[in-house]
């Protein structure tokens, strides 16, 4: 029997400040008051910007509200002479349980390449951080390779060297679904995360393909959440536009009842 909490995961990417945060966290948390989502059968992470992880933290700790909370990415480096740089070091020190790497916004603007996204990913994992590790084709990829090609690729090269009981978690973002309004079918979503769960299984054992969480991402709304959640290899969704207006993500988040 596959038992994977699903991750209902929100990227605000580069939106909300430390004060918009505070807000928008306590309105997320009132409006699910009702819906028990602390009762285990969904898990909730937040990932802000750099700057509001403190406070959001703080926030976090002193209210009990069940969110988990994560970064957008990390330095592949542990400490050192890397300007603007941050740590893993430093996020674990802010009770972040998840970091994104590899977003196709960091690969598309911040060159970064595949060796480098599996650089982070150790650095994650030497920090007990659990990386949400991003791969996905872009439009002209899906043209000519097909969907899975270039994200089975992509995954390929981050898992190298990871051990098999690490605790990852996988995203499918298909990069011409990504803020364009127009996501992936649910049967291309799984077709999808299906084949990243052999990736798994290839790299880090059966057992670790049974328990890894492999998320979609782009353009998840509620008013396709459960069509998605239906899929058996999609665990849950990693969120950007709809994760920032408080009635939708809630609504996404609810997405069962
Ligand atoms: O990381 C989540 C993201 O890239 C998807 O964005 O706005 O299409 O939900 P959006």
């Amino acid at each position: 029997v596959v038992n994977r909490t699903p991750l209902i995961a929100g990227n605000w990417k580069m939106n909300l400040d430390h004060l918009q945060a505070v807000a928008f966290v306590q309105k997320l948390h009132w409006s699910l008051k009702d819906a028990k989502h602390d009762d285990g059968s969904v898990e909730v992470a937040v990932f802000p910007p750099f700057t509001d992880l403190r406070t959001v933290q703080t926030l976090i700790d002193a209210d009990k509200i069940p969110f988990a909370l994560g970064a957008q990415d990390l330095s592949a480096h542990d400490s050192g002479a890397y300007t603007g740089e941050i740590s893993g070091s430093f996020l674990s020190k802010l009770d972040c349980t998840f970091v994104i790497i590899g977003h196709s916004e960091r690969r598309q603007y911040h060159a970064e390449t595949d060796e480098i996204v599996a650089a982070k990913v150790q650095a994650a994992i030497r920090h007990g951080i659990s990386p949400v590790i991003c791969v996905g084709e872009t439009s002209d990829d899906l043209e000519k390779f097909g969907a899975s090609a270039v994200p089975v690729g992509q995954l390929q090269i981050a898992l190298e060297g990871v051990p098999a009981d690490a605790e990852i978690v996988v995203a499918y973002e298909p990069v011409w679904a990504i803020g364009s309004g127009q996501a992936a079918t649910p049967e291309q979503a799984q077709d999808v995360c299906a084949k990243l769960r052999e990736v798994i299984a290839d790299k880090l054992g059966p057992e670790a393909a049974e328990r890894t969480r492999v998320l979609y991402g782009g353009s998840v709304k509620s008013s396709n959440i459960a069509s998605f959640m239906r899929e058996p290899d999609v665990d849950g969704a990693l969120v950007g536009g709809a994760s920032l207006v408080v009635d939708e993500f809630a609504a996404i988040i609810r997405y069962q009842k």
